[in-house]
């Protein structure tokens, strides 16, 4: 049968349980994980905003911004050494992400969050501690590799033990913990700039213990899931968890389909090889995109530079880490909104909706910062005008944190097939660790290059991203994991891919015959 001739209906196979408050508890346990990359992101914009680091460390930063006010604004931060502190950690998880695919397959979805969590701990105190700069970048790589391997597990644990209809809302559990982090980090960081003394960053940086902490305890708790459980072989555990998880005994089908599934799995020895084969394109290629576009969002630029940057557009110390806090708390209350509409909306209407309202809002901030500024970025704005910049940045990160934060996560998490995922997923977290790294070390000298431009720029990608989601993303809610296939089948592009022998899922499903209802577009 063609792939073209099968109608999408935008429903899915809908297995029989509820959700249980053991997996409900479960997912907020594991989603904690998304704490330490939060925590971490939001910490250093502030941290290399305080003096007594600065001098402490760099020292010629901090004479730079000091001693010449006159200076171009847009410039007055441009050094690599203080990008390094911040995209040091990014390098780190790119690389541990390849490791922790290993350690997430052969030994489970916990172990890799334990010991993620492990090693962000031991990273905290040397950063906390931190006599000279070799101790602060080695910690902020053991940070790294921690972030690493709690990204490659988590997003894939929660959405196996989510039932499928309410798979979006679980798996945003990690993002909604993410911007926690962040909040949580611009807070601390506003607190720890009034200690006297000029040791608040030693707090900053040592307070990720808790977080660490909160992830390592609580790994140890936590059930594997029923896929991982039976792709290493222990069917009788899997019946068990499967039972417990969704709350009833009838769980024959999703079951079968789990170890159809696991053994297809099987058949493929060289995860890493195989993802290369013709019938993976799709998910390949979201895999690599899905991350480089949510990166190329330039969300980061005011996740990591928001106190540096209001500085730079002529806030105060204190104004400027203050609205970090307010840019925080937007992107916190802006993911909650996608928590409850994902599994009812849809990826795509997220997707489209909050694309929109970023590239609005990137044009009007550009423009805003190029009537002051010019190109010689001498000036400083008035109160009202900056409070304006700041509304619009807020109405964008509301558009980021309901489309391409948590999507950017949740959707990689869910499109690929077990024999694939932990090497898709290594493949999105380390496209998209490498491009957060890419944009932390080169924001501050794009800024002082691109200048008001820099808005534009990302405004382009935004552009772009939208018209890709338009017209190459199908829709996966409600579609069980397992049967992902069926809708990359029934995509207009995409279903060219994929063999009819390629699908294997749901105990004999045929396509074309009625029963394949996989949602699409
Ligand atoms: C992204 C981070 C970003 C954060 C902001 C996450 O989904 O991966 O790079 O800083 O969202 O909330």
């Amino acid at each position: 049968m063609a792939g073209g001739a099968i109608v999408s209906t935008g429903a899915s196979k809908d297995y029989p349980g509820k959700l249980t408050f053991f997996v409900l508890f479960t997912s907020i346990v594991a989603a904690t994980g998304g704490l330490i990359f939060g925590y971490d992101i939001g910490i250093s914009g502030g941290v290399t905003s305080m003096n007594s680091f600065l001098l402490k460390f760099f020292p010629s930063v901090y004479r730079k911004e000091h001693e010449n006010q006159s200076t171009n604004q847009y410039c007055k931060f441009d050094s690599q050494v203080l990008q390094m502190f911040t995209s040091s950690l990014y390098l780190a998880a790119l690389i541990a992400s390849f490791f922790a695919s290993v350690v997430t397959r052969m030994f489970g979805r916990k172990w890799s969050m334990f010991g993620g969590g492990i090693t962000f701990l031991v990273g905290a105190a040397l950063n906390g501690f931190a006599k000279n700069i070799l101790m602060l970048i080695l910690g902020r790589i053991l940070l790294g590799i921690g972030v690493g391997f709690a990204n490659q597990s988590v997003p894939v644990y929660l959405s196996e033990m989510a039932p499928a209809r309410l798979r979006g809302m679980l798996n945003i559990g990690f993002q909604l913990m993410i911007t926690i982090g962040i909040l949580a980090a611009n807070l601390i960081n506003y607190g720890t700039s009034k200690i006297k003394g000029g040791w608040g960053w030693r707090v900053s940086l040592g307070l990720a213990a808790v977080p660490a902490g909160i992830i390592t305890l609580g790994s140890l708790f936590l059930p594997d899931t029923p896929n991982s459980l039976i792709e290493r072989g222990h069917a009788d555990e899997a019946v068990h968890m499967l039972r417990r998880i969704r709350g009833t005994d009838d769980i024959h089908e999703e079951y079968n389909d789990l170890v159809a599934a696991s053994e297809e799995a099987k058949l493929v020895k060289h995860p890493w090889r195989n993802i290369l084969d013709r019938k993976y394109r799709p998910q390949l290629t979201m895999a690599i995109l899905i991350p480089f576009f949510q990166q190329l969002t330039g969300i980061n630029v005011i996740m990591f530079y928001a106190p540096v940057l209001f500085k730079t557009i002529g806030f105060g110390g204190n104004a400027a880490l203050m609205s970090a806090v307010i840019t925080g708390l937007v992107n916190v209350f802006a993911t909650v909104v996608s928590i409850f509409t994902v599994d009812k909306l849809g990826r795509r209407k997220l997707f489209l909706q909050g694309g929109g309202q970023m590239l609005v809002c990137q044009i009007i901030v550009g423009t805003l910062i190029a009537i002051k500024f010019g190109t010689n970025g001498e000036a400083t704005l008035s109160k009202s005008y900056a409070a304006f910049v700041v509304l619009f940045i807020c109405v964008y990160v509301a558009g980021f944190a309901w489309s391409w934060g948590p999507l950017g996560w949740l959707v990689p998490s869910e499109i690929f097939p077990l024999e694939i995922r932990s090497a898709g997923q290594s493949i999105n977290v380390s496209v998209n660790m490498l491009f957060t790294f890419i944009i932390a070390q080169a924001f501050l000298t794009m800024l002082c290059h691109l200048k008001f431009g820099l808005f534009y720029f990302f405004g382009g990608w935004v552009l772009i991203m939208t018209t890709f989601v338009a017209f190459f993303l199908p829709e996966t809610k409600n579609v069980p994991i397992e049967e992902m296939i069926l809708v990359w089948k029934a995509h207009w592009f995409w279903g060219k891919f994929i063999a009819d022998e390629d699908i294997h899922v749901g105990g004999g499903i045929e396509m074309g015959n009625g029963r394949s209802k996989a949602g699409s577009k």
